[in-house]
């Protein structure tokens, strides 16, 4: 089964063709645009994704050697994200089953987090516990198959991303500023400033990122009243770096302890950051458990994923099943 996935939740506009689970294309355009704002401005995210969706779609067909007649179904995520931006690809995506008669799949992008980690690795050992974390989401779930999945825990303000973001911006630093926060960080002391690592010892699996931020903010006025705090830079970076990191990575391994689980998936962006990585990779050996660290391609925003879970629905279904062209986009199902 070939199927042809859209993703425009945010601001990365992506296609990808999977076939069978396995990865025949995944095309990723990041939008640099918003870069010069600190942070995603909306309308220039869905501006950007129209102008480029149409040629994206094109090279993920060309790179996957696919004409439209072989694919088998399409899949878009509809869920949650950026009104905007939803909208574009899931126009897009009906005009294309519209036109090519083909079943349409609309997918929860945060489902496609959750499963990433079998693009990179097939066949995941269920159950398992999937952290999410990412700019918009900081959440654990408990997985017991490809389509079950239960919400443990998740942040009650900002997410672990918006905290690196918003924390970089406040250092002078570009947007996004976790992959900034990451580099910076290799070259700093991680112990020299003590940031409070909210809830760590709380029992639940529930984050919070807002007391970080502001004692940031505090630390830099009191320190730096001039703002001339680029000495330490490396070391703020790292010491912010590990406050972060070990509240995901406590409460991840927690979580898997509790449950008695043996295998962590990570996905979402600041899935990517390689003290995270490194420390889960140590912290998992400590209890047993496997760990899976998807690809940076497959952490951050992609298509890919979203094929994956669209294939997951289709196995056991009929394809005439997906031909309702009535789904809307929806930017935060949860709070409903
Ligand atoms: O999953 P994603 O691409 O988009 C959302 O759904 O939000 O995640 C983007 C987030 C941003 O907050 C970015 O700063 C963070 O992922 N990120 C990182 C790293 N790479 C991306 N955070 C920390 N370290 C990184 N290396
Ligand atoms: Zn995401």
């Amino acid at each position: 089964m070939r199927i042809l996935a859209i993703e425009t939740s945010c601001d990365d506009t992506s296609a990808a063709v999977t076939e069978n689970g396995n990865v025949l294309s995944n095309i990723i355009s990041s939008q640099i645009i918003h870069n010069k704002y600190g942070g995603i401005v909306p309308e220039l995210a869905s501006r950007k994704h129209l102008e480029v969706i149409s040629q994206i779609v094109q090279e993920s067909l060309v790179e996957s050697k696919s004409t439209m007649a072989e694919i088998n179904a399409i899949a878009v995520t509809n869920s949650p994200g950026l009104a905007g931006s939803l909208l574009v690809g899931c126009n897009f995506a009906k005009g294309l089953s519209l036109k090519y008669d083909k079943p349409i799949i609309p997918i929860n992008h945060i489902e496609g987090h959750i499963f990433s980690g079998n693009l990179q690795e097939q066949g995941l050992d269920f159950p398992l516990i999937s952290l999410v974390v990412s700019g918009g989401h900081t959440a654990i779930f408990l997985v017991s198959s490809y389509t079950e999945y239960k919400l443990i825990g998740s942040t009650i303000d900002d997410a672990a991303g918006e905290a690196f973001d918003k924390i970089a911006k406040m250092l002078g630093l570009g947007y996004p500023g976790g992959p900034i926060i990451d580099k910076l960080a290799k070259d700093g002391d991680p112990k020299r400033f003590d940031f409070p690592r909210s809830m760590i010892h709380k029992s639940n699996f529930d984050f919070s990122f807002s007391g970080l931020k502001t004692s940031v903010r505090y630390f830099l006025q009191k320190n730096y009243p001039n703002g001339d705090f680029n000495d330490d830079l490396n070391d703020i970076a790292a010491s912010v770096q590990e406050a972060i990191t070990d509240v995901l990575v406590k409460k991840t391994i927690d979580a898997t302890k509790s449950n008695k689980i043996k295998s962590i998936v990570i996905g979402g962006g600041v899935s990517a950051n390689s003290r995270l990585r490194e420390k889960f990779k140590i912290e998992a050996n400590k209890i047993n458990a496997k760990i899976i660290l998807p690809d940076m391609e497959y952490c951050v925003d992609n298509a890919a994923m979203i094929a994956f879970v669209a294939e997951q629905k289709l196995i056991n279904s009929d394809p005439a099943n997906f031909f309702d062209l009535t789904f809307t986009a929806d930017p935060n199902p949860i709070r409903k």
